[in-house]
């Protein structure tokens, strides 16, 4: 605030507790009772009558009340008041406590393994506020994921569910790339794997349709899905023959994958995150997808 405008403040808030003060002692002299001498209508006359003393005591030490404070607080324009109080200064006096209390709380858990990590409820607290502030948006509050986004609380994993895969999936991030197969397919090589690959895992699937499927499939996917399907962690190939789909099950889902290709990125967090927030959030989401073992 410039210094005309915080004057501008003194004065009229000054101006304003005086004048308070000035109404109410003016209102409260006076007998009870008497006549003001004020006459309205020829007959109707005004009387004084003062509020109680107690009551009037009442309002003086409001404003008694407001002086003290504006002496002691910020308040009256610019003048910062006796104690020095800001709202700045009581924010990063709470931020330096907070951080305070984390260093301990991180302290206390350097050179755990992280299988142990997630055992501690204090590392997965920690974990869990750093995954809420930085994977959520994409993963879901509940890391279940949606759809181009993995869940991961399941144990189906596409780069590896082992506490190294996921702290390098959290530090390097993962960038992988199915190119589109339009121009490597028939028209019915493409028909044999839509009516495939989406039901790899039905068992009732006809015979026939797994035959044509699994010869297309062999021809132009096994190299980096894998002759079984089952994919490889290397390459960041899923496994096609369970029923758990990244880009959505059924038939029109694999069609576009088949035609579009696919571009999957999970960013690189290690200039966002520091070692110890990895290895925390790691350590979460390790405690969330194998609660009772390990991969
Ligand atoms: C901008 C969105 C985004 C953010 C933010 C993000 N992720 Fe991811 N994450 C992805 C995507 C997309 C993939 C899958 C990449 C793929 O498979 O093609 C992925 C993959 C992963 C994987 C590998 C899963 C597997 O099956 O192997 C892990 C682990 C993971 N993320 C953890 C995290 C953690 C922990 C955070 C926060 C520190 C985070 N992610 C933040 C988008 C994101
Ligand atoms: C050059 C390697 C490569 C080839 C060849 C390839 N894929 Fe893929 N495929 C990938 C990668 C990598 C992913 C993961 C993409 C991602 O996460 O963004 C993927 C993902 C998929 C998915 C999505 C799975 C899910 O969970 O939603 C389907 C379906 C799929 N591929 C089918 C096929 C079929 C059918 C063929 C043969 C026509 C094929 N792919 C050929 C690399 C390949």
């Amino acid at each position: 605030m410039s210094s005309f405008w915080s004057n501008f403040v003194i004065v009229i808030s000054v101006l304003m507790m005086l004048a308070c003060l000035w109404l109410l002692f003016a209102n409260a002299r006076g007998t009870p009772g008497e006549s003001t001498d004020h006459v309205w209508d020829d007959d109707l006359r005004e009387y004084n009558n003062p509020l109680p003393r107690w009551w009037l005591n009442l309002f003086v030490i409001t404003v008694i009340f407001a002086a003290g404070y504006l002496a002691l607080y910020p308040g009256l324009g610019n003048l910062s008041g006796k104690l020095g109080w800001t709202s700045t200064g009581e924010m990063n006096a709470k931020l330096a406590e907070y951080g305070a209390r984390r260093h301990a709380a991180y302290a206390s858990l350097t050179g755990k393994d992280i299988r142990a990590l997630a055992l501690d409820e204090t590392a997965l607290g920690l974990g869990r506020a750093v995954f809420l502030g930085n994977c959520a948006g994409c993963h879901g509050a509940d890391a279940h994921g949606a759809i181009g986004f993995p869940n991961l609380t399941d144990t189906d994993w596409k780069f590896g569910g082992t506490p190294e895969a996921i702290v390098a999936s959290i530090t390097k991030g993962r960038d992988v790339m199915m190119p589109s197969m339009k121009a490597a397919l028939t028209p019915e090589g493409l028909e044999a794997l839509i009516e495939f690959v989406p039901f790899w895992s039905d068992k009732t699937l006809e015979p026939a349709k797994r035959d044509a499927g699994l010869k297309q499939f062999a021809i132009t996917c096994a190299g980096c899905h894998g002759a079984d399907g089952h994919g490889n962690q290397a390459l960041g190939t899923p496994n096609l023959t369970d029923d758990i789909w990244l880009y959505g099950p059924g038939r029109e889902r694999v069609r576009h994958a088949i035609e579009a290709g696919l571009h999957g990125q999970m960013p690189a967090h290690e200039s966002l995150l520091n070692e110890d927030e990895i290895r925390v959030v790691a350590a979460y989401i390790y405690s969330l997808a194998t609660p009772f073992g390990t991969p």
